[in-house]
């Protein structure tokens, strides 16, 4: 089995042999940027560089950064793909390559041999998206060796990527897997985004944004002082394809802490629909709750404290529906570092 930790480090081995810094995960509260709860992309720590208010020691850059997202909390393990701690692999150019450069860089990782530290994908299960009629990316697509019927248009909804809140963003080109029709419908991310998975978005950050209403309703100020690279694939959707498990919480780092769980309160995973569920979430929650403890935060009633203290409150709700009425956060994040210490 592929290891998640290995794709880790294929990642990076792949962009560090093409002139790449590596440059480690910065930590969850990000410095210095009040207009953000947590890190929650790998461009993050980046921001100043694509702005052009600090220089970039390096042209390029790639890394591993861990992120916390709870936007979409409620989703959490009910779907197939959504967590509230994940890591993100990126790679990174400042003012150095482009489109032309990101596009080929990601084919070649995903459809190159795995003999040759590639992850060896069937090219033609994967898709792509564009936004509207951005031809230059549909020819380097096509050029790349991606037929026309496996490259769609889409809108500002999915294929404009921003933070959210004023700064950079830009068009962007996302790479999804096809799982097979026991996963969904035909037709491309377009038509089925559980069985399209998505695990790559390459960012063409270049406009700088003054105000953003909502995904599809922000005012571009500008264009940034140059054209940058920002991509984000999900290491553990990746490690679910590598691993051939059909979630991001059975992946072998998630295993150990749900396994923990259902040692803890005796409920077997894999036989009721519902408890599994639970169990996810507890797997999904304690990890994040270690990595926002071990990073500064700690639970109160205001800001991050509160939103680590919901998160933990979440847990332990879980862990007692399912039986378990000890204590056991500390079990849990126990094996969230046993889980997690190779890596960091
Ligand atoms: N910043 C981009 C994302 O988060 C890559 O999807």
């Amino acid at each position: 089995m592929t290891s998640t930790n290995d794709i880790r480090r294929s990642f990076l081995d792949y962009f560090g042999s093409n002139g790449h810094d590596v440059v480690p995960s910065a930590p969850l509260v990000p410095y210095n940027d009040p207009t953000l709860m947590f890190t929650n992309a790998g461009m993050v720590p980046f921001k100043p560089y694509f702005l052009g208010e600090s220089v970039p020691p390096y042209p390029r850059a790639t890394s591993v950064q861990k992120c916390v997202r709870t936007l979409d909390i409620e989703e959490v393990g009910k779907t197939t793909r959504h967590a509230s701690f994940f890591q993100m692999c990126g790679n990174f150019s400042f003012g150095d390559y482009f489109k032309s450069g990101a596009i080929p860089f990601a084919w070649e990782l995903l459809t190159g041999s795995q003999a040759d530290g590639n992850f060896g994908f069937d090219s033609e299960r994967l898709w792509v998206t564009v936004l509207g009629d951005d031809q230059e990316a549909i020819d380097i697509w096509l050029k790349t060796g991606v037929p026309r019927e496996r490259i769609q248009s889409r809108g500002f909804a999915d294929n404009y990527w921003s933070m959210g809140v004023p700064g950079p963003g830009g068009p962007c080109s996302e790479i999804y897997f096809d799982r097979g029709p026991e996963y969904g419908r035909e037709g491309g991310p377009e038509a089925d985004e559980d069985r399209y998975l998505e695990v790559w978005n390459l960012v063409f950050m270049q406009d700088e944004l003054s105000t953003v209403r909502s995904k599809v309703d922000f005012d571009i100020a500008g264009s940034l002082p140059k054209k940058n690279i920002d991509t984000g694939m999900g290491l553990e959707r990746m490690a679910a394809l590598l691993q051939g498990v059909d979630n991001i919480y059975e992946i072998d780092t998630t295993k150990i802490i749900l396994d923990r769980a259902s040692a803890l309160t005796g409920v077997e995973y894999g036989r009721d629909e519902k408890s599994d569920v639970r169990l996810r979430v507890i797997a999904d929650h304690a990890r994040t709750c270690a990595f926002l403890i071990a990073d500064g935060v700690l639970p109160s009633n205001e800001g991050r404290g509160y939103v680590l203290r919901r998160i933990m409150r979440r847990v332990v709700r879980n862990m007692r529906i399912l039986g378990c009425l000890d204590p056991a956060m500390g079990e849990l994040i126990d094996a969230s570092i046993a889980s997690m210490s190779p890596q960091y």
